[in-house]
């Protein structure tokens, strides 16, 4: 090694001393966030302003950008019928209608829907005044804990409107034509929506009864 390179370690760690030093006495800061600003931006929620139309009602809210539909709806709104069940897109527990099509609430979030018309399990009907659905589902005992039944309820409405729309499914022989509601079409369009109870043959009862048979 060149002669005039020569370095010991000693030299270098009193040297990096020597620089540190000068820097705190002009005061300068070292680069990058300190812990304590991380932490401050960490608590800077990213907050907007949303309205929402639920059940032919507008809500204004002022929400954390990463806010689902769910929680907005139960968490703000205390709107609970609709239920949280395994918040991962898996159970079908949080099932309402977005301008008549059903959807995982749990899996969009509320910004996504200024404009929408949303209804929800309580927007269906009243205890005077049941939907047919939930009459039928009364009717047929289709349901025992009644966790998973609003979102049953709201996508048996969302499910009916489909095959009237001519929606195939994955059990439709053929895409181009007109479903039937079979027994299969109706299990396989409401495989989405599960039922920790079993009431299942109950549930099929139900929505038959109110969309008149099956083919
Ligand atoms: S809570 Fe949304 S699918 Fe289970
Ligand atoms: S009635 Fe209990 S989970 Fe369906």
């Amino acid at each position: 090694m060149n002669e005039a390179l020569k370095i010991s370690r000693r030299d270098l760690m009193i040297a990096g001393a020597v620089s540190a030093s000068a820097l705190a006495s002009q005061g300068a800061e070292p680069a990058g966030p300190t812990p304590a600003q991380q932490d401050g931006a960490a608590h800077e929620l990213p907050m907007v302003d949303v309205r929402l139309t639920i059940n032919d009602r507008s809500h204004r809210l002022r929400l954390d950008t990463r806010t689902t539909l769910l929680d907005a709806l139960r968490e703000h709104l205390h709107l609970t019928g609709t239920k949280k069940g395994c918040d991962h897109g898996q159970c079908g527990a949080c099932t309402v209608l977005v301008n008549g099509r059903r959807i995982n609430s749990c899996l969009s979030l509320a910004v996504m829907h200024p404009g929408d018309n949303i209804t929800t399990i309580e927007g269906l009907g009243t205890p005077e005044r049941l939907h047919p659905l939930q009459a039928a589902f009364v009717k047929h005992d289709g349901y025992q804990c009644g966790y998973c039944t609003p979102g049953q309820i709201c996508s048996a409405v969302g499910m009916l409107d489909e095959i009237k729309r001519g929606v195939p499914s994955h059990v439709s022989a053929d895409i181009v034509a007109m479903p039937l509601l079979s027994t299969d079409e109706l299990r396989e369009r409401m495989s989405g929506n599960l039922c920790r109870c079993g009431a299942y043959s109950n549930i099929v009862e139900a929505i038959v009864d109110v969309a008149g048979g099956v083919a």
